[in-house]
């Protein structure tokens, strides 16, 4: 089976919101205004769709930021980039929220992601899913973003732990072989190293509990850097970060793209592809050498 993960293609509007007086509204809207909205173009973002529909996949999983403040106009735009995806790949496309589709109280609270994704969980409400890609193979999707007045942080609480413990017990009575997607990394690679402001809040717990149920992959993006690694606290585990679908970049890990890799009946990962387009919308394909993992 083969499955393409991509994540991070971050839409924006440049707009107010209803809720101007929420700090992160303000200073979203600054970052977006002075930087983010350089860093990606909506031109890339409109590409790597095209160019994403154009790929031969059994699976296509999103791991979070849709958008950039969660402003309705942002998730509808996501949602209308996204429909042909949903033409080609139906319940086989796969979509959580990242921090960015969590961005204030406000627009949690008026349900923008559930309205323009109704299919990404099964229930209103729920933060935590699975969906069979296969007899052998389930992924379980978790949502562990939510509103920070100043910082980019998720929290990995010890009642999301309770439900992701559940929905593990429960998937792992009849399939074989589990991926986890969330949109935050537990781990990092010895060069990148975690900021306190964007990080996990429990990630320890989240090992954790991978620790024990041994996922052949924990998908995520946040950081936007493409990388594949092993940390030795869940070696059962491939860590793949898509790294951004929307941004550009000079360094080919951090330029917009996402990754493909292919999964054996047994739930070995045989092959990871890192891909990135080059600046004239070329796919360029980087093979992952699996034994240095
Ligand atoms: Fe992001
Ligand atoms: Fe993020």
């Amino acid at each position: 089976m083969k499955i393409l993960h991509f994540s991070d293609i971050h839409y924006w509007k440049i707009q107010i919101g209803s809720d101007p007086y929420y700090p992160k509204r303000f200073l979203g809207l600054m970052n977006l205004v002075f930087s983010r909205k350089n860093h990606f173009p909506p031109p890339l973002a409109d590409t790597v769709i095209n160019a994403i529909r154009q790929e031969e996949a059994d699976a296509v999983l999103f791991s979070g930021d849709l958008t950039t403040t969660s402003l309705e106009s942002e998730f509808k735009k996501a949602a209308d980039s996204f429909a042909p995806l949903y033409e080609k790949w139906g319940d086989q496309l796969i979509v959580i929220p990242g921090n960015h589709d969590r961005y204030t109280p406000s627009s949690v609270k008026a349900k923008f992601y559930e309205e323009y994704f109704p299919d990404a969980f099964a229930g209103m409400g729920s933060r935590v899913f699975s969906k069979p890609l296969n007899d052998h193979l389930c992924v379980i999707g978790f949502d562990a973003s939510r509103p920070f007045m100043v910082r980019s942080n998720g929290t990995f609480t010890e009642s999301l732990r309770k439900e992701l413990d559940n929905e593990f017990s429960k998937i792992r009575k009849n399939y074989q072989n589990v991926i986890l997607m969330g949109h935050f990394p537990y781990a990092y690679p010895a060069n990148i190293p975690s900021k306190f402001h964007h990080k996990l809040i429990g990630q320890e717990r989240l090992a954790e509990l991978i620790s024990e149920y041994n996922p052949i992959a924990y998908l995520h993006g946040h950081k936007h850097v493409r990388w594949c690694l092993k940390d030795p606290a869940t070696k059962q585990t491939l860590c793949i970060n898509a790294g951004p679908a929307g941004m550009s970049s000079s360094d080919p890990d951090k330029h917009a793209g996402w990754v493909v890799f292919d999964v054996n009946e047994s739930g070995d990962v045989t092959k990871i592809i890192k891909v990135h387009l080059s600046s004239e919308g070329e796919t360029i394909r980087e093979t992952v050498d699996l034994s240095k993992l």
